[in-house]
């Protein structure tokens, strides 16, 4: 099986703080992964190192078979797309929706540029209009809501056909119709033919489109369990995970967690 992603022994910190420890996790192809865990778990900072973005201060990083610190970023990020809320915060309210999921392919946020070609501009309009979003190409994200911000976010980070898609919780702050929308098109890009491996970060069980494989729990930086979804998301796991009894229910793919 061909390597997607594979940290052995990874460690960050800053100053003295101990963000992530020894860190060992492998994602081959024709897997897709949830990382969960509570909020500052590290979540985040796993997935910056898996996009390329951040380097580990310890341990080995290999992403798409290159080795980072080895390999050039400028050349390894455009394979890799990444949709995150500090991203999409950094999108300008003038910005037309067409032009956030265009300037993907260019690796800017924004730029209106002369040189994108028809080609481009009809792979975004297509995106848009596979994430319900077509009749939004000419909003400004400004006038965009949540719900339709973070489809447009998706289709940004598919724009570049990327080989591996990271996605930081994606369905943080909508509502039960976005978010049900938005994991259904998840759900579809997932089982499509020739599907980037999805990676996708959560601290909600609900927001777990059908179709994810693996599981990656952490809790302060260390894992406390990873491997197939269903033997991740157990009670017993998801109880340490977030530090407080828990129950899980899974029915038709998707998960629930409660108080036990
Ligand atoms: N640049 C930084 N300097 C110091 N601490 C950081 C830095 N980045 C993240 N952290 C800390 O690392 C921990 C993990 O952060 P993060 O990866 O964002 O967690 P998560 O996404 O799981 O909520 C948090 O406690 C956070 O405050
Ligand atoms: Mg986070």
């Amino acid at each position: 099986m061909t390597s997607v992603l594979r940290f052995d022994d990874v460690s960050l910190h800053r100053g003295t703080t101990q963000i992530l420890s020894h860190v060992d996790w492998h994602v081959d192809e024709g897997q897709h992964w949830v990382l969960v865990g509570p909020n500052g778990a590290g979540k985040t900072t796993i997935s910056r190192i898996a996009a390329a973005r951040l380097f580990p201060s310890a341990g080995a990083v290999d992403i798409l078979g290159e080795r980072l610190g080895r390999v050039d970023v400028a050349e390894l990020r455009p394979r890799i797309g990444l949709a995150s809320a500090a991203l999409a915060g950094r999108v300008l309210g003038g910005e037309t929706a067409l032009s956030v999921v265009l300037s993907a392919s260019y690796g800017s946020i924004g730029v209106w540029r002369e040189e994108y070609d028809d080609f481009d501009v009809e792979r975004a309009r297509a995106l848009l209009t596979a994430l319900d979003a077509g009749h939004l190409a000419e909003r400004t994200w400004a006038n965009l809501s949540s719900g339709e911000r973070k489809r447009i976010e998706l289709a940004r980070a598919l724009m570049p056909d990327p080989e591996l898609l990271i996605l930081d919780e994606p369905a943080s702050g909508l509502d039960l119709a976005g978010r049900e929308q938005l994991l259904a098109a998840l759900a579809e890009i997932l089982a499509a033919p020739g599907a980037p491996s999805m990676l996708l970060v959560t601290h909600h069980l609900e927001e777990i489109p059908v179709g994810f494989t693996h599981g990656l729990a952490l809790r302060g930086g260390r894992t406390v369990a990873a491997g197939p979804l269903d033997a991740v998301l157990t009670g017993e796991v998801v109880t340490a995970t977030f530090g407080l009894p828990l129950e899980i229910t899974k029915d038709r793919g998707r998960y629930t967690a409660r108080g036990a």
